[in-house]
C-alpha cells in the first residue's frame, strides 16, 4: 500500500515551497495589539498566519484547537498578556493550565510538540511578535504538513470565524465578561 501524503523528508526536498498553515489566536489587549505594532512599524515575519483575535486567551477552548488541527491547519499559536498583565486577571493563567493539559493530550495522539505553541507578547512587543511568529513558522515548517488529525483539508474558508464561530465570542471562559471590567 502507497501512502500519498507528503512525507517530512519530500517536504524538506520541497522546501522552501512549502508554506505551513498556522491560526494564531491572539488577545485582544496585548498580543493583537502586539501584532498591530509589529504590522505599523512595518517588522517582517512570515505572512502564513490567520489571526483570530480573541478576548483574553483564556477564552480559547482547548476544542478550538483541536477543531483547527482537524480543519487541515499544520499549527495553532496561542498567545496572550504576560503573567499579572491579563485584563481579566487570571485568564492567562487559566489557558497556560489548559495548554499544559492539551499539550499531554496531544502527545498521546502523536501530535508532535511543535504544532500547538504558546507565548506572552504584550502591547509593546512588536518586534518579540514578529520573532515568535518566525520561530513557530520554522518549528511547523520542519515538522511538515499536519496529516494527524486532519479530517477536512479544504481550502480554508477567508473568515476562519465561519469554522469557529464561538472562538470571538465576548468575555473570558475564567468567568469573568468584559462588561465586568
Ligand atoms: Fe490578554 Fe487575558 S486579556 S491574556
Amino acid at each position: 500500500m502507497t501512502d500519498s501524503s507528503p512525507t517530512r523528508s519530500a517536504v524538506s526536498a520541497a522546501a522552501p515551497a512549502w508554506r505551513p498553515r498556522i491560526l494564531a489566536f491572539l488577545c485582544n489587549w496585548c498580543s493583537y495589539a502586539g501584532a498591530d505594532l509589529a504590522g505599523v512599524s512595518r517588522l517582517q515575519y512570515p505572512a502564513n498566519i490567520r489571526v483570530i483575535r480573541v478576548p483574553c486567551s483564556g477564552r480559547v477552548n482547548p476544542m478550538f484547537i483541536l477543531r483547527a488541527l482537524q480543519q487541515g491547519l499544520d499549527g495553532v499559536l496561542i498567545s496572550g498578556c504576560h503573567p499579572g498583565d491579563c485584563h481579566y486577571l487570571t485568564g492567562n493563567y487559566y489557558a497556560r493550565r489548559r495548554f499544559l493539559m492539551l499539550r499531554q493530550l496531544l502527545e498521546f495522539c502523536g501530535i508532535e510538540e511543535g504544532r500547538v505553541q504558546f507565548s506572552w507578547v504584550s502591547a509593546s512587543e512588536g518586534q518579540k511578535f514578529a520573532e515568535v511568529i518566525r520561530d513557530v513558522t520554522e518549528r511547523v515548517r520542519e515538522l511538515g504538513p499536519a496529516t494527524r488529525m486532519v479530517k477536512h483539508a479544504w481550502d480554508l474558508p477567508e473568515n476562519l470565524e465561519e469554522i469557529l464561530p464561538e472562538a470571538s465570542a465576548t468575555g473570558c471562559s475564567c468567568g469573568a465578561s468584559s462588561h465586568d471590567h
